[in-house]
This record gives C-alpha cells, sequence and structure tokens, in this order.
C-alpha cells in the first residue's frame, strides 16, 4: 500500500521524511511501510508488562525511572547499573527489536510513543497494564523543538514558529498531538488496564501521584519508599543520573555540540518563555476548535 509521504523542509536526514499510518505521522525511518505495526499489533504480551506511553516529551523518561523503581522494590543499585533505555526498552525502535523483546525473561518494561490504536492488540482486551503521561500541549512543542535542535538525526533548523506550525499541523513525528492525547484519556476511563497522569500534577505534588501508580501497578508502598522515590527522580537529581540522563548519547554521537541536553529545564510553563502571544493563541485557537468538535478532555486546566 502506498504512505501519504510530508517531508520537513527544517530537518535533515532520516528524520525529515513522515508517513502517515492510520491518522498519525510516523518517521518513514522507523516505519517504511506497515509491516512493524502490523508485528506490533500482533506481538504477544504477558499479563505482568508494563508499558510506559506517551506523546514525545510529555515526561516518559521521569515516568519510567517511577515506574522501574516502583516494580524492583526501590533497588537503586539496579537501577544505577544500565541506563534506561537499556533497562527500559522502546518498543518501536530498532533496538532491541520485536525478537529480542519477546525472548527477554521475568517481567518486562517497555516504552512506545504509538497511539493508543497503534498498539499490540492485547492491550484492548485487558492485558498488560499502560501508564500514559500527558503535558500542557504547549510545554510538549517547546521541549519537541529543543529535542528536535539537539538530536542529530533531525538536526531542526527551522524557528520555534516553524515547529508550532508543524506540531499544530500534526505534521511531527506521533503527530498530530491532540488524537494521541484524547484516545489515551478516554481509553483510561473505559479500560482497568490503563492508567492517564499528568506531568503537571507529578510536578505538583509527586508523592500523591507516586502513591496512586504504585496502586494502579498493584504495590504497596511505606511513606518512605515514595517519599525515596519522589527524591530519586527530582529533575535536578535526574538529570544528575547517567543511568538517566541521556549523557550516553554523547557517546555515541547522537546529540548535536552545543546543543541542550535531554533533561533540558523540567518546568510547568517554560512555553511562557518561547511562544509569542500570537503563537500562543493560535494554539489556544485549534485547541479550543479540535475539542468543541471532537469532545472536550476534562483533564486538567491546560
Ligand atoms: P523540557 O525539555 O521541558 O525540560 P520525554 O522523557 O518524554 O522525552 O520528556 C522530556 C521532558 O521531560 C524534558 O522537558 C525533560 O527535561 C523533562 N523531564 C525529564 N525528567 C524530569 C523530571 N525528573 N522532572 C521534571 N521533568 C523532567
Amino acid at each position: 500500500k502506498e504512505i501519504v509521504v510530508h517531508t520537513d523542509p527544517h530537518m535533515k536526514g532520516s528524520a525529515a521524511k513522515l508517513g502517515l499510518h492510520k491518522g498519525c505521522w510516523l518517521p518513514v525511518v522507523l516505519f517504511p511501510d506497515d509491516q512493524l505495526l502490523d508485528d506490533i499489533w500482533d506481538f504477544s504480551l504477558r499479563t505482568d508488562d508494563i508499558i510506559v506511553c506517551s506523546f514525545p516529551k510529555s515526561g516518559t523518561t521521569w515516568l519510567q525511572e517511577i515506574v522501574y523503581l516502583i516494580m524492583n522494590d526501590l533497588d537503586v543499585q539496579k537501577a544505577q547499573s544500565a541506563n534506561i533505555e537499556a533497562r527500559f526498552p522502546y518498543i518501536e525502535y530498532v533496538y532491541p527489536g520485536l525478537k529480542d523483546l519477546s525472548k527477554l525473561k521475568g517481567q518486562r518494561l517497555m516504552k512506545s510513543h504509538l497511539p493508543y490504536h497503534h498498539l499490540p492488540h492485547e492491550v484492548m482486551e485487558g492485558k498488560s497494564k499502560v501508564l500514559y503521561i500527558a503535558r500542557n500541549p504547549k510545554d510538549v512543542a517547546v521541549s519537541y523543538y529543543h529535542f528536535a535542535k539537539m538530536f542529530r538525526e533531525s538536526s531542526y533548523t527551522g524557528t520555534m514558529e516553524n515547529f508550532s506550525d508543524s506540531f499544530l499541523s500534526g505534521q511531527v513525528p506521533y503527530g498530530p498531538w491532540v488524537i494521541h492525547v484524547q484516545e489515551f484519556y478516554e481509553m483510561a476511563k473505559l479500560k482497568r488496564n490503563v492508567m492517564f497522569i499528568m506531568y503537571e500534577d507529578l510536578k505538583e505534588d509527586p508523592e500523591k501521584v507516586i502513591k496512586q501508580i504504585a496502586k494502579f501497578l498493584g504495590k504497596d508502598l511505606t511513606p518512605e519508599q515514595v517519599s525515596g522515590i519522589a527524591k530519586y527522580c527530582t529533575f535536578e537529581n535526574m538529570k544528575k543520573n547517567p543511568a538517566a540522563n541521556y549523557s550516553w548519547w554523547d557517546e555515541y554521537g547522537l546529540r548535536n555540540k552545543d546543543s541542550t541536553p535531554f533533561l533540558r529545564k523540567g518546568h510547568v510553563g517554560d512555553w511562557k518563555n518561547h511562544l509569542s502571544p500570537r503563537l500562543s493563541k493560535e494554539f489556544d485557537l485549534h485547541l479550543q476548535q479540535w475539542f468543541s468538535a471532537n469532545g472536550s478532555l476534562s483533564f486538567r486546566e491546560l
């Protein structure tokens, strides 16, 4: 089947080309056709699998580290023994790949940025637990813009305004944001195996949200364990943590020199420093139009 392809004029290399797959723009380099999506759809899950899902730049790494500590009884030594990409593999990425994922022994913790409708079909049948983290789209766009400039595979050369235009038209990897977040939000209301978390809530009261996450994962934590996880996972501590801060990307040459690090600022509302009032208004209008046409999102005020 012929895939509709869009090329971002401000991106270099392999990340510039996006293909449309059931309403979602995905990097052609990972998804040249529907084969990988079909394989993921058929990928066999186990009841104790945990999948952390998100739209990119919404706090995925933060949630992964929290889930890792909860499921490994706060074994910090183990959490330091390998980087988060190795401890918590990315389902749709080439490494380790579905074949190796299917051979993994013990409980599997996995990450995906795919929209709900592209996840393994057994998720929809209630197999495995899925935790989704969402974030204010203006902060997501700002974080994504910096990421796109930092990541050598994309080496974004456009402005924040150019990137916002692409973001609002949905033509960024895994876009459109609105469909991604709304689908998981609705599914979390319907399905017992899906939990919806807001970055802003986690930032405001980490201990409260960590307790809710542990409960969803069937773990009973003491107050000391909850506060231990919250402390271990503050932005400042994760930024210093070589098993969580993506500093290993530098060794592989994945980060452009003089660009912002992966753990950049970790703030709520940083968009105010990057989006002009006109651009911010455009986001508001776009979201209002979408949600009035497709049902409103009643989670935290965005
Ligand atoms: P900023 O670019 O706004 O700083 P993801 O992991 O989904 O790629 O998301 C990355 C964003 O989450 C970055 O946002 C990053 O700094 C932020 N982040 C990562 N760890 C965090 C933490 N412990 N607390 C708050 N924000 C965190």
